[in-house]
């Protein structure tokens, strides 16, 4: 398409959950630019997220599998993108203990094959151009329950899980092809988001949803990990930061600096679900059940996000509870989109897959 002048963006993945966040963040606030949202619609790609932009002029989606090579090759050089954000990839970490294979070839295969189409247009001419690869503090593994260490830039790499391994694999290759080929890249590893739009099969809209239905509430393990929750909206406010403001080849960690044991987490989200459905307090917590822990559970994931803050001035803007609040609201008000994921044959991972102890 011919976009004139304008800035063109390839945002990959932005028919998800955060993707989707950060095509509404860019086309609201950059008509300069033209953003391109490709992606292949799986399960967890709905372009029911995006229906307050997708009439903007500066704002099209192509339907298209980043594992399709000559399908990416083709479009770059037919687009001539001036810059990617990376976000399509298979993001569930139970998923991923059930088909690994399908991991490997979205983060890893998927994740080469656009570096190799930005690399054919862009060699020779790098100047003004950026690969901006969003990734997990996954990659880092696991750190100890209650220990003080953080998550940063420079921990080394451990992944334990295939998704986390093969979103690993992906930082690589594209450190590698900043190393060797010269592509200008920009990587983040981000904790746990949470927020509006989020496939209800991670923990936060799984319970919301199960709350709802009065279906139990699967508590991995005895609940004692921890994670560090970032609202998403914030994370696509520091994938704008870092985009515009970065420096080329760093990586910068994003965090929420906001750690919650699940079993906590989850009574905070049980007590507001009562409160907003008016049920009796302790409703919701009736539903909670123990069930077998997760194969090789990471513990505790923490950020320390200090380089973004001192280098970008970038910092979370909402509190927990208030992110949470706001979370649960958009569910309750958004029942139908609900509906619309979960119907057919999704059902979660633990229903499927796991037997209850
Ligand atoms: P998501 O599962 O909600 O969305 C993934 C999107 O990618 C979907 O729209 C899907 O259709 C698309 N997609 C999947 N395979 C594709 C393929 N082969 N070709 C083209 N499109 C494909 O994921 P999310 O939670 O929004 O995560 C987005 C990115 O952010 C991922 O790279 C993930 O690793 C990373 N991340 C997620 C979190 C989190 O807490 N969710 C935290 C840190 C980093
Ligand atoms: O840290 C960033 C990562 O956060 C992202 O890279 C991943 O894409 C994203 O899925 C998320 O991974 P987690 O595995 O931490 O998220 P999940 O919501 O699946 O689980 C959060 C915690 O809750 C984890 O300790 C497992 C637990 N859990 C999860 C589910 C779905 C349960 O106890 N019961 C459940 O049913």
């Amino acid at each position: 398409m011919d976009t004139g002048n304008q800035k063109k963006i390839i945002i990959t993945g932005g028919a998800g959950f955060i993707g989707s966040h950060v095509v509404r963040l860019f086309v609201n606030k950059y008509p300069e630019y033209h953003i391109i949202n490709l992606d292949k619609l799986t399960y967890a790609g709905n372009l029911g997220n995006l229906r307050d932009v997708e009439i903007a002029p500066n704002y099209s989606f192509i339907k298209m599998d980043i594992v399709d090579f000559n399908g990416i090759m083709n479009f770059f050089e037919q687009e001539q993108p001036d810059a990617v954000i990376h976000l399509a990839a298979e993001s569930h970490v139970d998923r991923s203990i059930e088909d690994p294979l399908a991991f490997i070839n979205t983060n890893l295969v998927g994740t080469a094959n656009l570096l190799l189409a930005a690399k054919t247009i862009w060699q020779g001419n790098n100047h003004g151009k950026l690969f901006y690869h969003v990734s997990t503090d996954e990659v880092f593994g696991s750190l100890a329950l209650g220990e003080s260490s953080f998550f940063k830039e420079d921990t080394p790499y451990d992944p334990r899980s295939p998704y986390s391994a093969s979103k690993a694999g992906s930082d690589h290759l594209v450190r590698a092809f900043h190393h060797t080929y010269g592509i200008p890249v920009i990587i983040s590893n981000c904790s746990n988001n949470y927020g509006p739009n989020q496939f209800p099969e991670k923990l936060i809209p799984l319970f919301i949803n199960n709350v709802l239905h009065n279906r139990s509430l699967p508590v991995y393990g005895e609940g004692i990990n921890v994670r560090d929750w970032l609202y998403v909206v914030d994370h696509a406010d520091a994938i704008d930061v870092i985009f515009h403001r970065g420096r080329k080849g760093e990586t910068y960690a994003i965090g929420g600096h906001n750690e919650w044991q699940n079993i906590d987490l989850i009574h905070l989200l049980c007590r507001l679900m009562d409160e907003k459905l008016n049920r009796a307090q302790g409703s919701s917590q009736r539903l909670i059940t123990y069930v077998r822990d997760r194969a090789g559970h990471d513990l505790r994931y923490a950020i320390d996000a200090s380089k973004l803050a001192n280098e970008l001035g970038w910092q979370p803007s909402l509190q927990f509870e208030e992110g949470l609040r706001r979370t649960i609201d958009w569910y309750l008000a958004n029942e139908e989109w609900l509906q619309e994921v979960t119907s057919g044959e999704y059902r979660s991972y633990y229903d499927l897959h796991y037997h209850q102890r």
